[in-house]
């Protein structure tokens, strides 16, 4: 495992190993906290982040290490016009290793065929994003104690929702799943999704545009919102944003150990009545992100061995 690109990267057996890693670090944080002392994580953004670039920031930060970078491509060179190669080459002189995010797909992928460092995808346009999915599988397991046997229901955009993508493509991989797909016709799951994924593998899945009519059935619900920057057309944009409105009242047939997600930012998909629902882990989301972060820059870094 030298670099992160794609969730298909990983084996399912080095992603038991990340979370049972990022599982390891919450429980013994002390132990972890100098584990990368003179190691520098450089964070290359060229699209507005919050969370993940903060959690890699701080994850790197919580095990000793430093931390160098750019949070707009209007900050760096980029904005010269330098390519994303070149960028990637610069930076690997001065860190150990880089994640990046970029509007356009494949770009990380570039930038890690010119570099001896390894490099983590952070959100490549509207592909792949396979933090946030590491992220959600360590929320999952954590908050339902299993990653197998389970009805999901994603809801939203669902066509240029990355972290779906990824998502999807990961849980197929476990034993027993159920997908629920609910989204308006314009924002459905790509075909490539259903083709190179679903129908190969024969799991069951449906698609619908109600929510209330599915959601009984829900051991999670991973909400997303209408990606604003990804449409070509406002009007659109405005007639679909608020299609799906997550309320208390929603919730009322929902089973009581459902766990509600969303990689967040939220706009207005979730009330905010619902974020004391103790059905609502968004927030405990934002956190296990962090952790399984560390967890990933270790062994990709080869520090994971080192702890004892
Ligand atoms: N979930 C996620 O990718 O959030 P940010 O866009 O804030 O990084």
């Amino acid at each position: 495992m030298k670099h992160l690109i794609d969730p298909t990267d990983l084996s399912l057996k080095e992603i038991d190993e990340i979370l049972s890693l990022a599982e390891d670090i919450i429980q013994n944080r002390k132990k972890y906290s100098e584990v990368c002392k003179g190691k520098k994580l450089a964070t290359l953004f060229y699209e507005p982040s919050t969370r993940t670039r903060l959690s890699f920031e701080a994850a790197m930060l919580e095990l000793g290490g430093s931390v160098l970078g750019f949070s707009s491509a209007d900050a760096s060179s980029a904005a010269k016009g330098e390519s994303v190669a070149d960028t990637a080459r610069t930076v690997s002189k001065y860190a150990d290793i880089i994640a990046m995010r970029h509007p356009k797909e494949g770009a990380p992928l570039v930038a890690s065929m010119y570099v001896d460092i390894p490099v983590i995808n952070a959100g490549d346009g509207g592909h792949n994003h396979p933090t946030q999915t590491l992220t959600d599988l360590l929320t999952i397991k954590e908050t339902k104690k299993r990653l197998d046997n389970l009805t999901v229901g994603f809801c939203g955009d669902l066509k240029f929702g990355r972290t779906v993508h990824s998502l999807i493509k990961q849980l197929s991989c476990y034993e027993n799943m159920k997908f629920i797909l609910i989204s308006p016709p314009e924002l459905q799951i790509p075909d490539y999704i259903k083709e190179e994924t679903l129908l190969k593998k024969n799991i069951p899945f449906q698609e619908v545009c109600e929510m209330d009519t599915v959601i009984n059935d829900l051991d999670i619900l991973y909400m997303t919102r209408v990606q604003r920057e990804r449409f070509f057309n406002e009007a659109d944009y405005i007639r679909l944003k608020d299609t799906y409105i997550l309320t208390l009242e929603k919730l009322e047939n929902a089973k009581p150990d459902l766990k509600i997600l969303h990689p967040l930012p939220r706009v207005n998909e979730i009330a905010t009545e619902v974020d004391n629902d103790p059905r609502a882990v968004y927030f405990d989301q934002v956190e296990y992100g962090k952790f399984v972060r560390m967890a990933l820059m270790l062994k990709l870094l080869g520090l994971d061995q080192t702890v004892e």
